[in-house]
C-alpha cells in the first residue's frame, strides 16, 4: 500500500480515538515527534528529582524527610516509565541518555531554577507537580497507547506530589511570620517558571498544530496554562499567600483570571542553556552516569553469564 494511503488510514483511526500500538503502522514524524516528547519527559522526571534531592537531607522533621524520599523515588519510576514507553518506538535507552548527557535533547525549564529553601519543596510539589498534573492528566487521553498508559499511573501518584506540597506551604503560612514570609518568597520565584513549564504560547508553538491533529497533544498550551492559573490562585489565596503578578485579575466575563506578561526571553534563555541552575544539573547527570558505569557492567555480565547457562 503506498504511504499516503496509510497516511489517509493512520488518519482515520487517530480520527476515531483509536490508540496507536507499538506495532501499528505509523507516520515517521509520528514516530519522531513522540520518541522527542516522551524521552524529554522521561529526562524531566530524573533531572527533576535533583532540585528535590538537595533537601533530603534537610528536611524540617523526619517526617517530612519521608514524604520526600517517597516522592522522589516516584520520580524516578516515573522516569522508568516514560523511557520504556519511548523504547516502544524504536529508540534504545543508551541513545536517549547520551541525547541528554551531550545537551542533545531537553528536559522541562522548571528544574534548572535552585531551590533555596525547605518553602521551595513545597512551592515544587504544590505548583511543579500541579501544573505537571495538569499536562499529564491531558496526556492520558494521548493517541499513543504506551504514552497514555504510563500516564494514567503517572497521574495517581502525582495528586500524591501536588498534596504535600501544598501541605508544606499552608504549615509554613500558619507558622511564624519568618516562616510565612518564607513560603511567600518560595512563590515569588516559582510561580513565573511554573507557567512556562506549559511551554511557548501556542502562536509560537512549532510544534502544536501537527500534534493536536495526531492528538499527542489533546489541548494547546495557552489552555492547560489558564487552567493551571484558575485553579491555583483560589489556593494561593485560601493560605494567605499572593500571586507575583499585580495584572492577576478574576475576569467575570470570560470566567478566566487575566494575567501579566510572561517572560519568553527568560524561557528562552532556559531552555538554550542559561538558567540558574542548568550546568549543575548536567554535570550531575553525567557524574551519576559515570558513578555508575561498574553497575550497568556488572548488571550485563551477569546477564550474558545467565544467558550462556540457560543455551547450554
Ligand atoms: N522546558 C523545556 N523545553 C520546552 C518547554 C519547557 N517547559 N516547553 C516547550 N519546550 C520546547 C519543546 O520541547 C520544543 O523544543 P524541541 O522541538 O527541541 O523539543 C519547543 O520548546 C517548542 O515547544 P512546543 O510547545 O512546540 O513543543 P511541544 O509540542 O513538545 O510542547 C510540552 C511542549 C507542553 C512541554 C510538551 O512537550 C509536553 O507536554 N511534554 C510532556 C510533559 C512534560 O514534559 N512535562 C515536563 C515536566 S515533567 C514533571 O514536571 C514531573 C513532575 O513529576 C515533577
Amino acid at each position: 500500500m503506498p504511504d499516503s494511503q496509510h497516511e489517509k488510514r493512520f488518519q482515520e483511526r487517530i480520527d476515531a480515538e483509536q490508540k496507536v500500538e507499538p506495532r501499528d503502522w505509523m507516520p515517521d514524524d509520528y514516530r519522531k515527534m513522540l520518541v522527542r516528547q516522551i524521552s524529554q519527559h522521561a529526562h524531566s522526571e530524573v533531572v527533576g528529582m535533583l532540585p528535590e534531592g538537595n533537601w533530603i537531607t534537610r528536611a524540617p522533621s523526619l517526617h517530612r524527610k519521608t514524604i520526600l524520599l517517597a516522592k522522589v523515588q516516584d520520580e524516578a519510576g516515573h522516569g522508568l516509565y516514560l523511557y520504556s514507553a519511548a523504547e516502544t518506538l524504536g529508540i534504545s535507552r543508551e541513545e536517549m541518555i547520551d541525547q541528554l548527557l551531550e545537551g542533545r535533547a531537553k528536559y522541562s525549564s522548571i528544574f534548572n531554577y535552585p531551590t533555596l529553601t525547605w518553602a521551595d519543596m513545597g512551592a515544587i510539589g504544590w505548583l511543579v507537580d500541579g501544573a505537571a498534573i495538569i499536562n499529564q492528566v491531558m496526556l492520558t487521553r494521548t493517541s499513543y497507547g504506551p504514552y497514555s498508559r504510563a500516564m494514567v499511573r503517572i497521574c495517581k501518584e502525582e495528586s500524591f506530589h501536588q498534596r504535600q506540597g501544598y501541605q508544606i506551604l499552608m504549615t509554613l503560612s500558619k507558622g511564624t511570620p519568618e516562616q510565612k514570609a518564607m513560603a511567600q518568597d518560595a512563590l515569588d520565584r516559582w510561580w513565573w517558571p511554573a507557567l512556562m513549564m506549559f511551554g511557548p504560547s501556542d502562536k509560537d508553538s512549532v510544534h502544536s498544530v501537527q500534534s493536536m491533529k495526531w492528538k499527542i497533544k489533546r489541548q494547546g498550551n495557552d489552555e492547560l496554562r489558564q487552567t493551571f492559573i484558575d485553579r491555583t490562585v483560589p489556593q494561593a489565596e485560601f493560605i494567605g499567600l499572593k500571586v507575583p503578578d499585580p495584572d492577576l485579575k478574576w475576569n467575570e466575563k470570560t470566567q478566566h483570571y487575566d494575567f501579566g506578561k510572561i517572560d519568553w526571553e527568560e524561557f528562552r534563555n532556559v531552555i538554550k542553556g542559561n538558567g540558574p541552575c542548568n550546568r549543575e544539573r548536567l554535570a550531575a547527570r553525567r557524574k551519576a552516569h559515570e558513578d555508575g558505569a561498574w553497575v550497568r557492567a556488572a548488571a550485563l555480565a551477569h546477564a550474558e553469564k545467565q544467558a550462556k547457562k540457560k543455551a547450554a
